[in-house]
């Protein structure tokens, strides 16, 4: 992290997890566990399910609400697809767009995510935007190429006034939920390529203030030397989000002097 130029962004994804009924404890138990602090901004990208229930129980501010989808359409008949200007209506202020599980289980493409990046700056949300190999990529060193396409495709048409707006989280498949953490080395690596993609499409001073996250096996053990790297804000984590003592402990290790 450099806070100098940018805050520190911990952001959770529940995922397909929990109930709405889960939320009020959760909060109130990272409310006892953490305390204020001003360079990090802690975010719950909860199901749309609970949008509603998290929306009164994150009122008082130290929790910003996220979700974790929306569709690439203003409005319409669109069956079961939810609205950016219906999410912002709900207080929410980030949205998850291109995670690799929808890219692999529900077909997202990098024309979509991007139609969903448009969707979110044009409704006042926040997309974070998740990129991100699998092994075999890296293996055969695909790594820097892929992820310059990905962040590329996600940006193509967004302006530079837009883009202070933008999170990007770096997330390696082969890091997701299976306990293989990228070294703290790794994840920096790919974090200075993808501000030096930005740094070519929008210049150094608009680079500097983007967040970019990393995600992938992140918990209350790593969080710290992941954190330390300098082109790591911040971190999108899953299973760990959903414990509140250990997403309550990598919200400390942001906040430490
Ligand atoms: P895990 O932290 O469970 O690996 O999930 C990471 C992730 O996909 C966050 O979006």
């Amino acid at each position: 992290m450099n806070r100098k130029y940018r805050k520190v962004i911990i952001a959770g994804n529940w995922k397909m997890n929990t109930k709405p009924s889960d939320v009020k404890a959760f909060v109130e138990k990272i409310r006892d566990l953490t305390v204020r602090c001003k360079w990090c901004e802690t975010v719950i990208c909860a199901p749309f399910s609970h949008l509603t229930v998290a929306y009164r129980a994150f009122w008082n501010g130290r929790i910003s609400l996220g979700a974790q989808n929306l569709s690439q359409y203003a409005s319409g008949a669109y069956t079961g697809e939810v609205s950016g200007e219906m999410l912002r209506d709900l207080n929410v202020k980030y949205v998850i767009v291109g995670h690799s599980e929808r890219r692999q289980y529900f077909g997202e493409t990098d024309i979509t995510v991007n139609k969903k990046v448009h969707a979110a700056l044009d409704t006042d949300l926040r997309p974070i935007i998740c990129v991100g190999e699998t092994a075999e990529q890296r293996e055969m060193g695909l790594t820097e190429e892929l992820i310059s396409y990905q962040v590329r495709a996600a940006l193509a048409g967004v302006p530079e006034e837009r883009i202070r707006r933008v999170v990007i989280a770096y997330e390696p498949i082969w890091a997701i939920g299976t306990g293989n953490t990228a070294t703290a080395q790794q994840a920096q690596e790919v974090n200075r390529h993808i501000r030096a993609v930005i740094r070519g499409l929008y210049g150094a001073r608009l680079a500097r203030a983007v967040p970019i996250l990393y995600g992938g096996s992140m918990n209350e053990s790593n969080a710290e030397e992941l954190l330390a790297q300098p082109d790591i804000d911040g971190g999108l984590i899953g299973g760990a989000s959903l414990v509140p003592e250990k997403f309550s402990s990598i919200i400390m290790a942001a906040c430490q002097e």
